[in-house]
């Protein structure tokens, strides 16, 4: 079963398919969530979590998708049920598949609206409204925007159209030549930023809040944040990555592939974080601020550069673009499993499916706002999604995705498809055996029985 190709097309090259899975990849998580998820769970011993959980954790399950996507090419839950029927077990895994494309919506309903906050500041920034802006001013422009449903609602519909058109074109077009050259200038203006974070007078204390490990500040909330965040940011336990593997060529090797990803959104991210906290630090502001940690600081590091307004502008558009890349890739697998299990058209898929994540999306932008006494376990739906999704669903997906991988497919298919041998194998199989289940495990138990 392993020279078909997907009927949804293929990835032109092994460069295409790391383009595409790094545009998934890098996003939102990167720029705007890993920097205020740092800053409110107390910095490097947070940071040290994490890092040990992209490695150890979301490094093996990423390739695991890859292969079982790419040796199916099919979308994930027709991909696992062919993956679990050849080594002769039941379809029900497929069910992995469905939890994934659910986590895909709740996802993207929180994802868009945050979409539509940086489509608000590339026009912001654009017009010079925030030119020579100060902390307060920055602060209260940011709650004003939150505090209007319709401003609101007007850019979250065009972020979802805008990733709808998209979907619906197909994988080929469009998007890779937008990730080629967008995510290298979105890594120079990060550059930037930093070289400008360097001169602000709180690198210093930024570089250390990063990077000083003080692990009195980690509780196991906070590792389940970390851990969540590593499948979060990798865009892992749902079935995009499989759905991506699903179109990938069959010459290039997964594990180099996966490293490249994953260093390249780590890399993103750690600069992100290191730009912006230095900058939070000289002007005396929070770092547990929380989502408006990147919306208030940057504008008053760009109000106070030279070329600022176009720096800032600049900026915002690449974040967008990160954004839209990422959010196209969560729609990929339902659009994917709609057009082959019911031969629905791409457009008509892709519409459908657009308007339940846009219907959704008014219950998390009314978060801010009309419906912010609206509450599911002490949480505004807004906050809702983005916790069951990142530090639940994805991480069961991922234990799930894991155990499957490890104890259900058989070693020789394994095998094929990662071209790894000896030690590396074994590696990779105590990883997805043992290490990352009882990683999500151990984390999860703790945090429905808290140590006091
Ligand atoms: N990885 C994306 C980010 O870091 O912004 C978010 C994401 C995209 C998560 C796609 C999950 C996913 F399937
Ligand atoms: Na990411």
């Amino acid at each position: 079963m392993t020279n078909k190709t997907s009927i949804q097309g293929s990835w032109a090259s092994r460069w295409i398919f790391i383009l595409a899975a790094t545009g998934s990849a890098v996003g939102l998580g990167n720029i705007w969530k890993f920097p205020y998820i740092t800053g409110e769970n107390g910095g490097g011993a947070f940071v040290l979590v994490y890092l040990a959980c992209i490695l150890l954790v979301g490094i093996p399950i990423m390739m695991a998708e890859v292969f079982i996507g790419r040796r199916a090419r099919k979308n994930p839950i027709n991909a696992l049920i062919d993956i679990a029927e050849e080594s002769e077990s039941t379809k029900k895994w497929g069910i992995i598949g469905a939890i994934g494309m659910l986590a895909g919506v709740f996802i993207f309903s929180f994802y868009s609206v945050v979409g539509g906050w940086v489509l608000h500041y590339i026009k912001a920034m654009l017009t010079g409204e925030m030119a020579d802006i100060t902390t307060e001013e920055a602060g209260a422009a940011f709650s004003a925007l939150l505090a209007d449903p319709v401003t609101l609602l007007g850019w979250h519909t065009l972020f979802s159209i805008m990733t709808v058109f998209v979907v619906a074109a197909g994988i080929n077009k469009g998007i890779e030549v937008a990730t080629r050259i967008m995510m290298p200038a979105l890594f120079v203006l990060l550059i930037i930023l930093l070289g400008y974070a360097m001169s602000t007078g709180g690198f210093a204390q930024g570089w250390n809040f990063m990077f000083h490990v003080d692990f009195s500040q980690l509780s196991w909330n906070s590792a389940l944040i970390a851990l969540g965040h590593s499948f979060f940011t990798l865009s892992l336990g749902m079935g995009t990555i499989m759905a991506y593997g699903s179109y990938m060529t069959k010459d290039a090797s997964i594990g180099k592939t996966v490293l490249a990803i994953g260093a390249l959104d780590t890399l993103v991210a750690l600069v992100a974080g290191l730009a912006i906290f230095p900058i939070i630090f000289a002007n005396g502001m929070d770092p547990a601020a929380g989502p408006g940690l990147m919306f208030i600081s940057l504008p008053v590091a760009f109000g106070h550069m030279a070329f600022g307004q176009l720096f800032g502008t600049l900026f915002f558009v690449l974040v967008g673009v990160a954004a839209w890349t990422s959010a196209i890739s969560l729609l990929e697998p339902t659009v994917a499993f709609l057009v082959e299990r019911f031969k629905m058209k791409r457009l008509t898929a892709s519409i459908m499916l657009g308007v339940v994540v846009w219907a959704l999306g008014i219950a998390c932008l009314g978060s801010f706002n009309f419906m912010s006494d609206v509450t599911l376990f002490g949480k505004n739906t807004f906050d809702f999604l983005d916790y069951i999704t990142a530090n639940i669903m994805l991480p069961l997906g991922g234990i799930l995705i894991a155990l499957f991988a490890g104890w259900v497919v058989k070693d020789k298919f394994a095998q094929e498809e990662l071209e790894l041998h000896g030690t590396l194998f074994k590696l990779w199989n105590i990883s997805m055996k043992f290490t990352a289940p009882i990683a999500v495990a151990v984390v999860l138990y703790f945090l429905i029985n808290p140590l006091t």
